[in-house]
């Protein structure tokens, strides 16, 4: 298991293979400037384009980003609106540059919530970007690891008793770690070996909680709007000086 958990180091750079980032403080960017909270999210926006051609430019494997979660719909109505709606502009508005550049989207989380408009504007993303073979830029849109979790297992469960789970022997003994992983919404993608998170708090928010078991964390001040390339170097550099151990002796 070790090994896999190991696997995603970008061997030629030494870079990490897969960044993870909880896209947070757009709400007080936007209040510490008097502005109104959807113009926090637009310059979140903003912020999140100009990291994922860094990260494109830099050969990073995997980038995933937490845009919206479960919890998110406790927020008002209108500022629910208002991050769909900047989404669906951004989304319009760089698929062609996103092409260019080789970046694979896709996304992470429940899209039966999503609107029509929404999941039209997603899927062609998708299905546009689908051969690229450069970045692969993972959005999290209604994700929640709990909800991630739980729908696995009720997947295994449904699996199971429709008989397709006969390899793994009795009981399952079989069924592993990495099978299990294989139900999540990261099936195929290797966990990340960094997870950043701006905006001053420190905690995960329910975000990647079984893909995160050995990542390294690293948190940071500056609001997500204001989050640069130059923040993202500096949060490699951490990455960089840090020891993995994964449990063993190193
Ligand atoms: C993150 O910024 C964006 C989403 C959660 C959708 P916030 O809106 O949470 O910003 P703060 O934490 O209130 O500053
Ligand atoms: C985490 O930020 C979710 C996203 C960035 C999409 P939140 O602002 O929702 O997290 P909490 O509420 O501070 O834990
Ligand atoms: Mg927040």
């Amino acid at each position: 298991m070790a090994t896999e958990i190991a696997a995603c180091e970008n061997g030629r750079t030494g870079l990490p293979g897969h960044v993870a980032v909880i896209m947070d403080g757009n709400g007080r960017w936007a209040e510490r400037h008097g502005l109104p909270k959807y113009r926090g999210h637009e310059a979140g926006m903003d912020a999140m384009i100009g990291i994922v051609r860094h990260a494109s430019d830099l050969g990073i494997r995997h980038l995933t980003v937490y845009a919206f979660s479960t919890e998110n719909w406790k927020r008002g109505a209108e500022e629910v609106k208002g991050i769909f709606q900047l989404l669906l502009v951004y989304v319009r508005r760089e698929l062609d540059e996103l092409h260019r550049n080789n970046v694979k989207v896709d996304v992470f989380g429940d899209r039966g919530a999503f609107s029509k408009t929404v999941a039209a504007a997603l899927g062609k993303t998708i299905e546009k970007t689908s051969k690229n073979t450069g970045l692969r830029f993972h959005i999290c849109l209604n994700y929640g690891s709990r909800a991630e979790i739980l729908a696995a297992a009720k997947a295994v469960c449904a699996d199971a008793e429709a008989g397709r789970l006969g390899g793994y022997g009795p009981g399952l003994a079989g069924f592993d770690e990495e099978a299990f992983s294989e139900y999540l919404y990261s099936a195929g993608v290797p966990d990340p070996d960094l997870l950043i998170r701006p905006g001053g708090e420190k905690r995960i928010s329910n975000f990647l909680l079984w893909q995160t078991a050995y990542s390294e964390l690293v948190f940071s001040d500056v609001l997500w709007p204001d989050y640069t390339p130059r923040e993202l170097d500096a949060a490699i550099e951490e990455y960089l000086s840090r020891k993995r151990r994964f449990g063993g002796r190193g």
